[in-house]
């Protein structure tokens, strides 16, 4: 994850606009790539080489690509609109796809993607010691090239496995950022919890443990938010459902889940439930509603999220990160400078979308938005999330911040 600090370490040292949600997304395909195909796609790099206005150097870590990672979100992006319009249709979408099959072209894509990833893991394989040899750990692919005889299989276990990781995880990081903006005091106890490490540093799992206001935050986050804000069961035979009432499920019935709405839901956390307060995770009354089912972001059950914790550290240790480099910035000629805080872009080109007018005369936080949150699959900001890093406190760019 070191390219995810030298990054923030760029961003933090311009007062450009940025695109946090593009810039996670890229993050995220870097983890990605490297933890489940055992080689980085280095689109961080490659974005840091281009502000240095270098060009790209060959890296012998990086697997080169006809794909590149904007194609890749792109290709992602269709296929989950593709998705989420065969959801709201149901089962007659098909007839809405007779000229052709919407996903081919988007699937096509993230495969070209993959293939040359794939070829480089089955080499590695080849060249492998012997089978008695000791062996470096392997990445995901390696072990699924070792236990599955079909390519397609294994290409699909990818992209499945790809899908789940990769968008959740920027969804999430996008919205913890858009919360910082949203409650700069959240976002100053946030620093002042990372400033108590020892030298500010993170540097391991059990020092992203003790960051429990963060713990709290991102768990408020996930609650008002949820990167995937619905979910679908359909039943493979008749059931009733326990509860009061319970409810008769016939077989072959599908049941949409609305996680978002149960979790901001006043039913079931009371009548501050669109507000955000991550103290509710301090005082245990979330963590009492997230027991009985009432926060379900990586859903619960037999087939609840398998990367939770490792979504949760990912997230910890780059909010840790970017909130220390907030502090620890420096110029051109590597002098310190002083503290830096991050701020909304609200208007012009380098704006994203403002949300719809209508918001303005809905109840509760509808109205409150300072951004158009939109969903397919996973849950968004239309247009980006566009922030500045500015030094604290300054005036020369407020015209167009919040
Ligand atoms: C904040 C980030 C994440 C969120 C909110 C999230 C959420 C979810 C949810 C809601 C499901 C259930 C889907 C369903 O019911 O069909 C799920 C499943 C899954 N997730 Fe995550 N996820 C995140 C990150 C990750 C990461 C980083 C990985 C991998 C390292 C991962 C791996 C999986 C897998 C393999 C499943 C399928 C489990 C199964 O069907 O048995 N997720 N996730």
């Amino acid at each position: 994850m070191g390219t995810a600090g030298d990054s923030n370490r760029r961003l933090c040292e311009s007062s450009n606009p940025v695109d946090v949600q593009s810039l996670f997304l890229t993050y995220t395909l870097d983890v990605a790539s490297e933890f489940f195909f055992g080689h980085c796609v280095g689109g961080l790099d490659k974005l840091v080489q281009q502000c240095d206005g270098a060009s790209a150097e060959a890296n012998a870590d990086i697997v080169e690509n006809d794909i590149t990672g904007e194609e890749l979100t792109k290709a992602f992006a269709e296929a989950q609109e593709v998705l989420a319009k065969r959801i709201k249709m149901g089962t007659p979408w098909a007839l809405f796809e007779l000229r052709g099959n919407k996903m081919t072209q988007p699937v096509e894509t993230v495969k070209k993607f993959i293939r040359p990833l794939v070829d480089k893991a089955y080499k590695r394989q080849s060249t492998r010691p012997a089978a008695n040899a000791i062996r470096p750990r392997g990445s995901l692919l390696d072990h699924l090239i070792n236990s599955l005889d079909s390519r397609e299989a294994i290409e699909d276990e990818l992209i499945n496995i790809l899908v789940a990781a990769r968008d959740t995880t920027a969804s999430a990081l996008t919205f913890c950022i858009y919360c910082m903006t949203l409650y700069p005091d959240v976002m100053e106890q946030l620093r002042a919890e990372v400033r108590k490490q020892p030298g500010g540093h993170v540097r391991s799992n059990s020092d992203l443990k003790d960051l429990r206001y963060m713990h709290c935050f991102i768990s408020e986050v996930l609650r008002l938010y949820p990167p995937v804000p619905m979910n679908i069961r359909r039943s493979a035979t008749e059931v009733v459902l326990k509860g009061s009432p319970p409810l008769y499920m016939p077989a072959h019935t599908s049941i949409i889940l609305a996680t978002l709405l149960m979790q901001r839901s006043k039913a079931v956390w009371g009548e501050d439930a669109e507000e955000f307060k991550p103290e509710r995770w301090q005082t245990g009354e979330g963590y009492d509603q997230f027991k009985n089912g009432g926060s379900i972001p990586f859903s619960t059950g037999p087939r609840t999220c398998l990367g939770q914790n490792f979504a949760l550290m990912q997230i910890k240790y780059v909010l840790a990160r970017l909130l220390k480099a907030l502090d620890n910035s420096s110029d051109a000629g590597g002098k310190a400078t002083e503290s830096r805080t991050i701020v909304p872009v609200k208007s012009g080109t380098s704006a994203g979308a403002p949300p719809p007018v209508a918001w303005s005369f809905l109840k509760g936080r509808g109205r409150e938005e300072q951004a158009w949150v939109m969903s397919d699959l996973t849950l968004q900001v239309k247009g980006g999330l566009w922030i500045r890093i500015l030094a604290t406190p300054d005036t020369t760019h407020t015209n167009d911040t919040i």
